[in-house]
C-alpha cells in the first residue's frame, strides 16, 4: 500500500465513523444494504467506487473493486498424502487409524473443512507450476487430542515433510497454507518460528501471549478464520434451534462457558450471583451433568439478548460466532481478539467490545441501557454477514471459504482496531478509559 493510499484509507475511516452514527437511525433493510456495504457518496477524496462487500437479490457476495478487482483468480495447488512421506502422519497419526470425519467436528473442525472445501474448489490446481498457493493439509490440533502424536513427533514429522517441497524453499514458505484452528495457532509446531513465520497461517486465533510469550499470528500474511460453528445451526435445511423474538427473552446477558479459571469469567460467575435475573451465567464442568447438552445449549444462548464472550484459553471464542446463529448480540470481553474478514465487515455495526478490565455491574448498566430498537439493528445486520462465518460449499452464493479466497488473494485491511480500542452499540469508538475516538489527545499512547 503506498503512502496516499493509506492516508486516505484513515481520513476514510475517520470520516465514515461519523457518517455511521449519523446514518444509524434510518434502518429499512434495502437502505441499511447500501449503507453498511457501499461507502457514502459524500466523501470526495475516496476515489474507490466501493470499498465494502454487498450481497446480490439472491444472496450471492459481491466483491469491493478495490485491492485486486472483484474477480477471484487464484490457482491453489493441494498437496496429496502420498506425494510427502510423512504428511499422512499429520493427518491420522503414527498409526494411521484418525478418522478425518472426527476431526471435522466441534469448533476445530476447520482444519479438515477447508482442506476438504479446497480439494472441490474451481481454484483448485493439479500443476504446481502454475499454483499462486500451496495447501498443506494437516489435521495436528485433532491427532494431538486423540494421542495420535505427541509435541515432540509432531514438531519433527512437519520438520520432515516440510524438508521435502522444494516449492516450500523456493519461497521459503511465502506462498504455502497452513490451517492452525486452536487457540494454539501455530504454536502447535514447537518450531513454527523457524520454519513458518513467512508462511500463510489460517487460524481462528491472533493472540497467544498469555502462555508462549510470543504470537504466532502476523496481521499482514496470516488470515483470521471463523471457528467451526455447528453444522446443525449454521445449515439451511435443519436448525436445531430456532432465535427467540426479543421480547420473549429472559435474561440481558449471559455466558455459558467454563471458567477454566479465567479473571474475566470469575467475574462474571460472581456477577451472575449477584443479578441472577439479567445474567445466565451457570458454572459449566467439562462433563457431567453441569455440562450442557449441544440441543440445550443453543437453547440457552438464545434466550438472552446479548452474549458475553469473555477470553478464555486464548484470545478468540467460538461463542462470538455462535452469537449470530441464535441472534443474540455478541459483547467481546477480549482485548487482543482479532476477527476475520476485517476488510469488509465493520464489527462496530454487528457487535460491542468492551475492555475487559471493565467487567462489573456497570457492562450490566450499560447493555440494559440499549434501546431494544438498537438492539433489533444490530441483530438485524448480524443476520445479514453472518453467511460469511458458516463453512457452507463454495458453490453456495455465500460462505466463510469465499472470505477466506478473497483474503487469500488481497490483503488491504479496512477494519482498524487493537487492543486498546472498543466499540459501543452506535459505532462510537472509544478506548479503554472510555473516550470517543475524536476525544483522544495527542500523544497517543504506542499501541
Ligand atoms: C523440532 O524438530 C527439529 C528437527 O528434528 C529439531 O531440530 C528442533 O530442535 C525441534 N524443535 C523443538 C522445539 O524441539
Ligand atoms: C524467521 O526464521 C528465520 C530462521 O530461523 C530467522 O532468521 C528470522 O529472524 C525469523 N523471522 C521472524 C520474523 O521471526
Ligand atoms: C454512544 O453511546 C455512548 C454510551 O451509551 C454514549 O456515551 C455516546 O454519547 C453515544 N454516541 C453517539 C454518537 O450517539
Amino acid at each position: 500500500m503506498n503512502k496516499s493510499r493509506a492516508a486516505s484509507a484513515y481520513h476514510y475511516s475517520f470520516n465514515r465513523t461519523r457518517q455511521i452514527a449519523a446514518a444509524s437511525a434510518l434502518v429499512i433493510t434495502t437502505f441499511f444494504l447500501t449503507r453498511l456495504f457501499s461507502p457514502p457518496c459524500s466523501i470526495p477524496h475516496l476515489a474507490r467506487p466501493s470499498y465494502h462487500v454487498h450481497f446480490a437479490n439472491d444472496g450471492s457476495l459481491v466483491w469491493p473493486e478495490a485491492g485486486f478487482g472483484p474477480q477471484l483468480s487464484l490457482k491453489i495447488y493441494v498437496y496429496d498424502e502420498a506425494e510427502i512421506d510423512g504428511l499422512d502422519l499429520l493427518m491420522r497419526g503414527r498409526d494411521g487409524n484418525i478418522a478425518a470425519d472426527s476431526c471435522v467436528k466441534g469448533q476445530w473442525g476447520t482444519q479438515v473443512k477447508i482442506h476438504r472445501m479446497l480439494l472441490n474448489s474451481r481454484f483448485r490446481t493439479l500443476n504446481k507450476e502454475e499454483a499462486d498457493l500451496f495447501f498443506v493439509p494437516t489435521y495436528v490440533k485433532c491427532v494431538r487430542m486423540m494421542g495420535g502424536l505427541n509435541d515432540k513427533e509432531i514438531n519433527q514429522t512437519y520438520v520432515k515433510v516440510l524438508s521435502q517441497m522444494p516449492y516450500f524453499r523456493l519461497s521459503s514458505g511465502r506462498n504455502h497454507i497452513f490451517v492452525f484452528p486452536s487457540g494454539a495457532g501455530a504454536h502447535l509446531f514447537r518450531s513454527w518460528a523457524v520454519y513458518l513465520n513467512r508462511s500463510i497461517i489460517l487460524t481462528p486465533e491472533g493472540d497467544r501471549t498469555d502462555k508462549r510469550g510470543t504470537s504466532a499470528f502476523d496481521t499482514w500474511k496470516d488470515v483470521i478464520i471463523p471457528g467451526n460453528v455447528d453444522d446443525a445451526m449454521t445449515g439451511k435445511m435443519e436448525t436445531i434451534v430456532e432465535p427467540l423474538p426479543l421480547s420473549k427473552r429472559k435474561y440481558l446477558a449471559n455466558f455459558l462457558g467454563r471458567a477454566q479459571g479465567k479473571v474475566g469469567r470469575l467475574k462474571l460467575i460472581e456477577l451472575a450471583k449477584m443479578y441472577p435475573d439479567k445474567l445466565e451465567c451457570p458454572e459449566l464442568k467439562f462433563s457431567g451433568p453441569d455440562k450442557l447438552g449441544r440441543k440445550e445449549y443453543f437453547q440457552h444462548l438464545r434466550n438472552s439478548k446479548f452474549c458475553l464472550a469473555p477470553r478464555g484459553e486464548s484470545s478468540w471464542t467460538l461463542r462470538f460466532y455462535e452469537s449470530f446463529f441464535v441472534e443474540c448480540v455478541p459483547v467481546i470481553l477480549s482485548d487482543e481478539v482479532e476477527l476475520p474478514f476485517q476488510d469488509v465487515i465493520d464489527y462496530t455495526q454487528i457487535s460491542i467490545k468492551w475492555p475487559s478490565s471493565n467487567i462489573g455491574i456497570q457492562l450490566l448498566n450499560y447493555l440494559e441501557s440499549i434501546p431494544e430498537k438498537n438492539i433489533e439493528e444490530l441483530i438485524a445486520r448480524g443476520r445479514l454477514v453472518r453467511c460469511l462465518f458458516a463453512y457452507a460449499a463454495e458453490t453456495e452464493p455465500c460462505s466463510a471459504m469465499h472470505g477466506i479466497l478473497w483474503e487469500l488473494q488481497r490483503k488491504v485491511r479496512r477494519f482498524h482496531q487493537s487492543r486498546e480500542t472498543f466499540w459501543l452499540h452506535n459505532q462510537t469508538i472509544v478506548n479503554r478509559n472510555m473516550i470517543e475516538f475524536q476525544n483522544w489527545k495527542p500523544p497517543m499512547p504506542s499501541p
